[in-house]
């Protein structure tokens, strides 16, 4: 893979900082045991690196307990876990339009197999961000149990404005499930502060764990009932534990990816968060910049300070699939294309019809790997098919 640009951030991030492989290949080499099963050392200290890495996530999302982080697969398992866990039939969910399938799909699933009433909640325009007082008028129309939010558009990139968010939907009694794939590790987030109820998190993006790790918060004292079954806990029992995490932590567990995960977090923290975000939204700047200089259009809010690090775009005359792939012929240039897994942002935007290349940036990427993207649209406007 050499002479490639990956400026596919916000689908994986890409390098790890080195650390991630070596946590890794520790846990392998000299611990390797199963948590919460055995009681020799082995499986303890699986545990204990369990333990440090639910910590680490506790407190870099802004969570009081680390009991309330749940470890799962992937953000995906974390929002399913939520829809299915929560909602029951006849229930009513106002959900944000640009959705990833991950929630966009299970909620479909249940209008149609358990009768769940949807209300689809947009905002004024693609270069905007959801506006709060829209909700508090459909939340007053008629009672609401949940409202889902993607905290940072994997299309779009605009953030949303979160703890306003909460605080209108605990005003009508509704809780919130927020998104936070593409926040997290990222932007620096205040979950517990803001009232945010439920937040699923991935480890593979701005977390710089690897794939395979993820999970969910959960506020202090919600009922959430277990997708999943499993051993843990007294062997005799019927059900599984009701105390948290065990209660939905089914099986055994990714150690060693939480093992990198925790890796990932550290490094996070060595460097600072916010000064991550100081340079990711530089560097997002500049990206803005490149889509103007094409005469391309953008997608989402102008300002680097609204948007999360990334940035879709289309090259009149290209086909979004075939500008990605024209960009890596001759550029070397990584992005993704096509509708991201988020039809409803393309509604938003008004793109349903022809997707859009997205570039998204981490942070290793550098001003030199922009201006090879910069070279490789140029390339693509003077060379439109
Ligand atoms: C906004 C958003 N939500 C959810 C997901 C799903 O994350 P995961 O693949 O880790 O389950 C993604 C991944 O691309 C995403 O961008």
């Amino acid at each position: 893979m050499k002479d490639t640009v990956y400026l596919d951030n916000s689908a994986t991030s890409w390098p790890k900082p080195p650390g991630v492989a070596r946590a890794m290949a520790a846990f392998m080499e000299e611990c390797g045991g199963s948590a919460g099963r055995s009681s020799h050392r082995r499986a303890i200290e699986a545990g204990l690196e369990i333990y440090r890495a639910r910590e680490a996530v506790a407190e870099l999302l802004g969570v009081e307990k680390p009991n309330r982080v749940i470890f799962g697969h992937n953000a995906t398992w974390a929002l399913n876990q939520v829809i299915g866990g929560l909602l029951r039939p006849g229930d009513r969910v106002i959900a944000d339009r640009s959705s990833h399938n991950s929630v966009r799909r299970p909620l479909l699933a249940l209008k149609r197999d358990a009768g769940l009433r949807i209300d689809w909640w947009a905002p004024p325009s693609a270069a905007e961000p959801l506006d709060p007082a829209e909700l508090d008028d459909l939340l007053s129309k008629e009672p609401t149990r949940l409202v889902t939010v993607c905290h940072i558009s994997n299309v779009l990139g605009t953030i949303e404005p979160l703890a306003e968010i909460c605080a209108t939907a605990h005003r009508h009694g509704a809780l919130v499930l927020a998104d936070c794939a593409q926040s997290a590790g990222s932007l620096p987030l205040e979950l517990d502060a803001w009232g945010v109820d439920f937040a699923a998190f991935t480890g593979h993006k701005g977390l710089l764990g690897p794939q395979g790790t993820g999970g969910l918060v959960i506020g202090p004292d919600l009922p959430l009932e277990p997708l999943m079954r499993g051993g843990g806990g007294d062997s005799r029992a019927e059900d599984v534990p009701s105390e948290l995490p065990e209660a939905l932590e089914a099986g055994t567990y990714n150690a060693v990816g939480l093992a990198g995960l925790r890796a990932g977090i550290a490094w996070i923290r060595e460097q600072g968060l916010d000064a991550l975000l100081k340079r990711k939204r530089r560097l997002t700047r500049r990206l803005c910049e490149i889509v103007d200089e094409a005469d391309a259009e953008l997608l989402g809010p102008r300002d680097p300070a609204l948007r999360g690090a990334l940035v879709s775009f289309n090259l009149p005359g290209w086909e979004a699939n075939q500008l990605a792939a024209a960009l890596e012929e001759s550029h070397g240039v990584q992005t993704r294309s096509g509708l991201h897994c988020a039809p409803g942002a393309h509604h938003v935007a008004l793109t349903m019809d022809r997707g859009a290349v997205r570039a998204s940036v981490g942070p290793f990427n550098t001003e030199e790997d922009l201006e090879v993207l910069a070279r490789a649209v140029a390339a693509a406007r003077r060379e439109t098919p």
